[in-house]
């Protein structure tokens, strides 16, 4: 006998609302801090987690999954075989190699095309209208890999990005202005790394552009101390990385809130690693950096006519011409 009993003789109606699969690679430090924040924020109907370690990741299954009382309902699997990421709305990528300390992201390239190979191909064929996010580092460079690799348009192969370091910068900036940083308008772009580039000159708090903020709150100021906040965010993740081995918490929510504002169609403006020729006179190949860009369901929407400074469209250029540096060696 049924547990539960129909209330009517004829079958319940099927549930209106559009299913949503998330598949998360690789069940690390960031993987698993990007999937406890999807599930505390309700962002998916099922779950699916893959590693190449199946014990450990039966372990961070079952652990979750025993938090089922306390969170929304959502299937969670978990498999070494990319069968089960079947039909998934959104594959993000963070398996590989991490950083040692002081190890920079660059370095981390090789190790990480070569387990690309195996990661990609599937997820494109068990979900061909996917789209995919990339986490792992070098994120600039994977994101391109994995768009060669998966053959998908480049709207729906995004990179994380500097959506965490434009996080970091904003978190600075609101502390150096006892302020909150979600009132905060701050990017980064160009290379999720050392090479990255602060645009300062379209930065505001509460709509006010802030280098004449800060004058009007007589906060003194020097085109040195921006460049220690910008310093600072450029050293946060090799900080981090020599006081607890790895960073997860902030790459967990900057991945969720990407993930929301994807899935949901918010079509609201994040800086992501997205295929940037073109733009701002980045010319010279084929090169994924992050640029203040529009997401919604179909990926990305656009990219947002930021105006920057010559010095700042010279500085992004640079970032490109590194990344596109550390590509050209690449054999995929
Ligand atoms: P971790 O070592 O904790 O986890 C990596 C996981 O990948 C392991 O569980 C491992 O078994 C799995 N894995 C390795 N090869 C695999 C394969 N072929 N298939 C499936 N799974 C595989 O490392 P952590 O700390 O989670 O970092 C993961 C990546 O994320 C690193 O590349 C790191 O640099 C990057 N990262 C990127 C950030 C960003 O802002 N883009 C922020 C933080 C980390
Ligand atoms: C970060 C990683 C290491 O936290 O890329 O910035």
């Amino acid at each position: 006998e049924a547990f539960f009993k129909p209330i009517h003789s004829a079958a319940p109606p099927s549930p209106t609302k559009r299913h949503t699969k998330i598949s998360v690679i690789g069940a690390g430090n960031v993987g698993m801090a990007i999937a406890q924040t999807i599930l505390t924020q309700d962002l998916a109907d099922e779950l699916v987690l893959i590693d190449a370690k199946p014990d450990k990741l039966r372990g961070e299954m079952l652990d979750l999954q025993h938090a089922a009382a306390f969170l929304p309902r959502t299937k969670i699997h978990a498999s070494v075989d990319y069968a089960v990421t079947v039909g998934s709305d959104l594959c993000i990528v963070t398996a590989g190699a991490r950083q040692i300390p002081d190890e920079s992201r660059l370095n981390l390239l090789q190790r990480n095309v070569a387990l690309f190979k195996g990661i990609i191909p599937p997820l494109a064929r068990y979900s061909p209208d996917s789209i995919l996010m990339i986490v792992s580092n070098p994120v600039d460079v994977l994101t391109y890999v994995a768009w060669k690799l998966s053959g998908f348009p480049s709207n729906r192969v995004i990179g994380s990005g500097t959506n965490l370091d434009s996080s970091r910068f904003r978190f600075l900036i609101a502390d150096h202005l006892d302020a909150n940083a979600q009132d905060v308008q701050a990017y980064i772009v160009g290379e999720h790394g050392d090479s990255s580039v602060a645009l300062w000159s379209s930065i505001s708090v509460g709509g006010v552009p802030i280098l004449s903020f800060l004058e009007k709150q007589q906060i003194a100021y020097e085109k040195e101390t921006l460049e220690n906040i910008h310093k600072a965010v450029i050293d946060s993740a090799y900080e981090v990385i020599s006081l607890k081995g790895y960073t997860s918490w902030a790459i967990g929510y900057s991945v969720a809130s990407l993930a929301r504002d994807l899935l949901r169609d918010q079509r609201k403006i994040h800086p992501v690693s997205v295929l940037a020729r073109g733009f701002h006179g980045i010319d010279g190949g084929d090169v994924f950096l992050s640029l203040p860009a529009q997401l919604g369901r179909g990926g990305v929407l656009g990219v947002t006519n930021v105006h920057l400074t010559e010095e700042e469209a010279q500085r992004l250029r640079k970032s490109a011409q590194t990344i596109l540096e550390v590509q050209n060696q690449l054999e995929i």
